[in-house]
Order: C-alpha cells, then structure tokens, then sequence
C-alpha cells in the first residue's frame, strides 16, 4: 500500500519556519478538528454540502493567518476513516471539493511557500484524486514556510495500529528486539515522525471530543473548542485561539513554580 507517510519518513527533516522559531508564544504545529460545517448550512436551510464549500474559504484565512504568525505546521482533519458511512452524495461532493481545492490552491500554496502533504490512507480515493495529491505534493515539496497537511482517510487508531505492525515486522525480522520497544521508537514509525507534535489542538462546532484524530501526537496539545461553526472560524477567531495559546503555561508534568518563568513550552 502507498500511504503518503512513508515518502514523509525519509524526508530528512522539515525546516521550522523561521518566524515560527522567534518565538515559542506560537505553536509550531496546529492541529484542527473542522467541525461544523452541515448545521451551519441546515441552519439557513441549505444542504449540508454548501457548508463544506464554505469551509474551504475557511481553510485559506486559516492557511494564510498561521503563515503571518509564524506557525510552522499545520494539520487539518478533512475526512476521518469514519465519514466514508455518511450519505454517498455528500463523500462524492467531499472528493470533489478536494480536488477542485487541490488543482485552485497549488499556485497560491507555492506563492505562500506552504508545502502540501496528505496523512491517511488516500488508497482508498478516486485514482484522479490520489494522482491529484501526488502531483501537488510534488509541486510543493521544496516550499520551507510552513507544511500544510491534510488528514484525509485519517484516524489516530489507525496511526497507532500501523506503527505498531511495523514495529512487529521489525521484531519478526530481526532488525529489533521486543525490549528495543519504546515511546520514541513508536513515534518513529506514526505518519509525521518529523513534525513536531501539535502543542495547540483546535475543534470548532462546540462539540469537546478528539473525534479519532491524533490520539498518540496530542498526548500533550493544549485543546481549545470553539463555538463557532467551521465556515464561521475565519482568522479573527483563529487568532483569538493563537492569542489563548499564548497565555496558557504548559507544564509536562512539572510544577508551576518549577517553569512560572519559562514561555508557553517550557523549553526557555
Ligand atoms: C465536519 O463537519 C467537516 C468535514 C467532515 C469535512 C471538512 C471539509 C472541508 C472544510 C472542506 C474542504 C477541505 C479542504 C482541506 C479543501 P460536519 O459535516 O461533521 O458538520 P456537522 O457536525 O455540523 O454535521
């Protein structure tokens, strides 16, 4: 199977944009739940799949809020394992709408130096639309001011199976032994081992759930929930999000006294 991680996994290492390293106030890597996108269409009597198309103007004022703040990846949840059991029009809309935004945004995402890259399995999608993220990909590969990743055919269990079946491939084979099995080695082997792991985890919608996402990379993300319907979280909501993240002191298990001084992460 062709999962787009393993070509993520020999990218040597994804540069940190350097606006992202000026300060550790902004998260390196953002990761959003986009929720709400069919009550924000029933309620103005529309079809649920209008409020998929106002998502996306969504996705651009989000792309382009996290590059003017600095943050250095960001990963959307656009299509769990899960939603292939909703109505068949609406998963053939979705793919549409993938593949218009695919083949409209490549250009603007190259002029803003963002690098596209899919996390999921995309072997279940239309051929032309696993051709489509290919060649985007592709196209974007050198861009170094921010990685854009879209969780498609993505779910966090998932993730940690496979990692989990590669470890014991590895064990099977000789290359580990079971005692070789750690955190860091399974983190090796999930679908972005070179990112770092979301410090800032955002769902809109008002729903307050992980949904499946990414359950072992956001062990330590700060969650913020939004009220918000998805189309409505433009970048003034965003950046009221960025700006509570800001505030927030994370401590991994250290005492406040310990860290009172340090900023967001801890890590100064
Ligand atoms: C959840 O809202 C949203 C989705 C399942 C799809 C998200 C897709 C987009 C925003 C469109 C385009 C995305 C890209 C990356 C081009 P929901 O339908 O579950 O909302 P509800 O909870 O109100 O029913």
């Amino acid at each position: 199977m062709n999962f787009c991680s393993d070509s993520a996994a020999v990218d040597a290492e994804i540069p940190i944009s350097p606006v992202a390293q000026r300060s550790s106030r902004v998260p390196r890597h953002v990761a959003i739940i986009m929720d709400g996108n069919g009550r924000w269409a029933l309620r103005r009597s529309l079809p649920r799949t209008a409020g998929h198309r106002a998502g996306v103007k969504s996705v651009r004022a989000v792309v382009e809020e996290s590059i003017r703040q600095g943050v250095a990846a960001l990963t959307l949840f656009a299509f769990s394992s899960e939603n292939w059991r909703r109505p068949k029009s609406e998963v053939n809309l979705l793919m549409e709408l993938f593949l218009s935004a695919l083949r409209s945004e490549v250009k603007r995402l190259g002029e803003n130096g963002v690098r596209l890259r899919t996390v999921g399995d995309r072997t279940a999608f239309p051929e032309k639309l696993q051709q489509s993220i290919a060649e985007a990909e592709e196209a974007t590969r050198n861009n170094n001011a921010m990685v854009l990743q879209i969780a498609a055919n993505y779910g966090g269990r998932w993730d940690i199976a496979r990692a989990a079946r590669r470890l014991a491939a590895d064990v099977r084979d000789g290359r580990l032994k079971p005692e070789d099995l750690d955190e860091d080695l399974l983190s090796s082997r999930l679908s972005f081992p070179d990112l770092p792991d979301p410090d800032l985890f955002i769902r809109t919608g008002g729903e307050q759930r992980l949904s499946n996402f990414l359950l072992w990379q956001s062990a330590y993300s700060e969650l913020y929930f939004s009220d918000l319907m998805w189309p409505d979280f433009g970048a003034e909501a965003y950046a009221t999000a960025l700006a509570d993240y800001a505030r927030r002191q994370r401590r991994f298990g250290l005492t406040g006294e310990q860290i009172s001084t340090g900023p967001a992460d801890g890590t100064e």
